[in-house]
């Protein structure tokens, strides 16, 4: 069996987040095996993959800013879930659409090759035991997968609060050949979630990460 990236958790779900997640309506698309056609759903704009969106604070706050770019947000994290569909309503953004479901499955069963303009992972769970290791999600088959969904151009931002992931994320993704790139400046336009506002009250600063997709030939 694949190693989940996450531990599969229950956590309360607040009546606003459960109404959200029953009007949902569009916004929300079923996990299936079928490959999404991202041209319709997002008429016609380039699609932004978010793997892992947490409460979708950051999600809505990039998405307003960028109103050009789709945003597909993919998280297994129910009451999560609901506060991002609660804020893209309330915000009125037609932008984002999101999917309960493991965004590496996604990924393989529901998006074609080269479907996204790029992808988006900001703090991905450390994992910082060692024995734990091989659940991270930034390893090498899963940074050939997200690759190959990727356009050539595209990119890969990725963000983290924990400097060995942060060395780690640079080996695999400078080990491959589909990926170019390295450390960046944080860039403004990346929202302080609640995640990283803890990481900062415990004094542990973030690491961007910015990658390129490049043609192999
Ligand atoms: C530490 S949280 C960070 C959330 C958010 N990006 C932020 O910055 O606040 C990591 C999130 O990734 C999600 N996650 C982990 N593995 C995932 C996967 N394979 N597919 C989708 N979401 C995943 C978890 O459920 C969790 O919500």
């Amino acid at each position: 069996m694949t190693i989940r990236t996450y531990i599969p958790r229950r956590g309360r779900v607040s009546e606003r987040q459960a109404t959200a997640i029953a009007e949902a309506g569009g916004l929300l698309l079923p996990m299936g095996a079928e490959i999404l056609d991202l041209g319709e759903i997002f008429a016609g704009l380039p699609v932004v993959l978010e793997v892992g969106f947490g409460t979708g604070s950051a999600t809505v706050t990039m998405a307003e800013s960028a109103p050009d770019l789709g945003i597909l947000a993919v998280d297994v994290h129910t009451p999560g879930l609901g506060d991002l569909l609660y804020r893209t309503r309330e915000r009125r953004l037609t932008n984002i659409r999101a999917i309960a479901g493991d965004a590496l499955v996604v990924a393989e069963q529901m998006l074609s090759q080269s479907a996204l303009e790029g992808i988006r992972t900001f703090f991905p769970d450390p994992w910082p035991k060692a024995r734990h290791h091989k659940r991270r999600l930034v390893a090498p088959a899963n940074a050939a997968l997200l690759a190959s969904r990727t356009k050539v151009g595209g990119f890969w931002h990725l963000a983290t609060d924990w400097q060995p992931y942060a060395e780690q994320m640079q080996e695999v993704l400078d080990a491959s050949r589909q990926w170019t790139g390295g450390v960046i400046p944080r860039p403004t336009d990346r929202p302080i979630t609640r995640y990283e506002a803890t990481a900062i009250r415990e004094h542990r600063n973030s690491t961007d990460l910015w990658y390129r997709r490049t043609k192999v030939s």
